[in-house]
Order: structure tokens, then sequence, then C-alpha cells
């Protein structure tokens, strides 16, 4: 069987992290995430987060972002896929088209070569978006807020109408599920998508 990859990408308090958990669970694969999935990432993280790094240019955040893809697919990634594994990812490159691009407004088609440069060409075999209003998942977010949370509502709507545009042109690789429903009905959906679409008995 051939070792799959797959994201799942949103906005801030969507889920994610909770069914990619579930869903690596069920699938017996590697769970891991972005920023800061390797050690040196986490490094990475911690300057990108931080509300103290306020004059963090775009350009400098997409890089930076840039940077810890590269050794998050050259460390987990690829060597995990290769050695056979499905790898389960709470955020990947469509993040970066989504936040640097959609987000802060750099060129979407600069930010999607810099991702594919990064990455040297690697994107998820299935993508899941949780779509889950802004309004919404801000109610969910119950703790000091980091340096992207506290961007103002357009950035989000902005953001999230990224993810949206990116799942409507490639709906072979990519599923939208609705956010807002229960922890077990998105995990039930969740494993639904990825038998249907990768074949996995899930
Ligand atoms: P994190 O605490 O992992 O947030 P979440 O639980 O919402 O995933 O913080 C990651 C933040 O980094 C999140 O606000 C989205 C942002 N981000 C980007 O702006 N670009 C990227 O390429 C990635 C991977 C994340």
């Amino acid at each position: 069987m051939t070792a799959r990859f797959i994201a799942f990408e949103g906005g801030e308090g969507s889920g994610k992290s909770t069914q990619a958990e579930l869903l690596a669970k069920a699938l017996g694969a590697v769970l891991t995430r972005e920023p800061g999935g390797t050690d040196i990432g986490i490094r990475i993280r911690g300057v990108l987060l931080d509300p103290a790094t306020r004059a963090l240019d775009a350009r400098a955040e997409a890089l930076l972002m840039a940077a810890d893809r590269a050794q998050h697919v050259a460390e987990v990634v690829r060597p995990s896929l290769a050695a056979g594994r499905h790898v389960v990812t709470d955020r990947f490159a469509a993040s970066s088209i989504a936040y640097q691009g959609y987000g802060r407004g750099l060129p979407i088609e600069e930010v999607r070569s810099l991702c594919e440069w990064a990455t040297g060409g690697l994107w998820p075999d299935l993508t899941i978006l949780l779509d889950v209003p802004h309004d919404v998942a801000v109610a969910r977010l119950a703790r000091e807020l980091d340096r992207f949370e506290r961007e103002d509502g357009g950035f989000h709507a902005r953001v999230l109408g990224g993810f949206r545009a990116m799942a409507a042109a490639d709906p072979e690789r990519w599923v939208v599920l609705d956010g807002t429903c229960s922890v077990d009905a998105i995990a039930a959906r969740v494993r639904g998508a990825v038998r249907d679409r990768l074949q996995l008995p899930v």
C-alpha cells in the first residue's frame, strides 16, 4: 500500500489539531504539524508566534514559514513516507498561501512557488479543510492569543476565503467539512472522506 500524505487546514480554533490526532490514531499514521514539526522548527515557531515579534515583515514571515516547512519535509514527511508510513499534518503549504498570500496580501503565485521550492514539489494527497466562521472559532480560543490570533476579523475572513478558493479550485485533492459539528461527527466524516478519496481502510 502506498503511504499517503494528508493535511488538515483551517483557521484558528477550527478543531484541526483534534481531528488530525484522531485520524492519525485511526490510521496508525505519523502525526506532525507546522510550524514546529521539528526541533529546528520549534525555534522558528517561537519567533513566528510571539506577539513580541512586532516588526516582522510579511516576506520575512513567509520565508520563515518556508524554512520551517523545508526542514519538516526533509526531516519528517519524506522519510516517513519513504518508510511506508502515512503522514497526517496539522497545517501545510496551503496555510502559507492562505495566511501570507490571501491574509497578508503577498502575491499568491509567488507564495505558491516558494512552497513548491521549500518542499521540492511535495503536495498532500488529500487536504481536509475544517470550515469554521471566525466568530465561532474565536469563542473557542480560551487562552492567551498568539501573534496571528491577534489579527483582526478582516484578516481572518481573507484567510478563510483563501482556503475556500483553493478547495473550490482543486476538488480532487480537497475536502471541505463543516467544522461547527461535534468532534465525533466531524471525525466520522473525516474517516469517510479518507476512505472514499484514498481508498484507505479506516
Ligand atoms: P498554531 O498554534 O499551530 O495554530 P493553529 O492551532 O491555529 O494551527 O499556530 C500556527 C499559526 O501560524 C496559525 O495562526 C497559522 C499560522 N501559519 C501561517 O501563517 N502560515 C503557515 O504557513 C503556517 C503553517 C501557519
